[in-house]
């Protein structure tokens, strides 16, 4: 399913490459960019034929790949980072603002899953104006989210985080993942 859509490629979590969790963090945000270009082509598709295979495979990445992502900044990321820069007003208001982001959109998901299950079982979907409207909102979140996340916080968190808090970080990825590093 995934070739045949062309979902692009999801990046493999390996014990070696969350050594650099921060890398792995900047490959998954690499992968979410082009997922969410990807969902874009897909609604500028939408009233022209059926997406109920893409449905399901946009259903695991809001399901499963997104809100573990989202644990690995909300659990381990930003509480490190809070530790270490937590007097600095301007990093203290971008991390509140990214955590307020990862909860909207919690609820924008819920709202874009209950459609997208429709879809993916070939129902019709209440109001399909809605469900463009709430794809395209997150869609349209993601990519400032992302921004936000790569040009402001993972440098900062490359510059502020000591070995021992990378090794924290890396080892709360891999337990998420089923894996484990040193
Ligand atoms: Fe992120
Ligand atoms: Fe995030």
């Amino acid at each position: 399913m995934t070739d045949e859509h062309n979902f692009p490629p999801k990046p493999q979590a390996t014990a070696e490459s969350l050594a650099d969790p921060l890398g792995f963090m900047e490959v998954e945000h690499a992968w979410h960019d082009a997922v969410t270009r990807w969902i874009e082509a897909v609604l500028d598709g939408l009233e022209n034929r059926p997406i109920q295979a893409e449905a399901e495979v946009m259903v695991e990445f809001l399901t499963r790949d997104l809100p573990r992502h989202i644990q690995d900044e909300e659990e381990d990321l930003f509480p490190l980072l809070k530790e270490r820069c937590g007097n600095d007003s301007s990093t203290k208001a971008v991390i509140s603002r990214l955590s307020e982001e990862h909860k909207l959109d919690e609820d924008l998901v819920d709202f874009i899953i209950a459609d997208l299950q429709m879809i993916a079982a070939n129902k019709r979907v209440p109001n399909l104006m809605r469900f463009f409207a709430n794809a395209s909102g997150f869609a349209e979140n993601q990519r400032r989210h992302l921004a936000w996340e790569n040009q402001t916080v993972l440098p900062l968190a490359r510059k502020s985080l000591t070995e021992a808090d990378v090794k924290t970080l890396a080892r709360g990825m891999a337990e998420r993942r089923g894996l484990s590093v040193e």
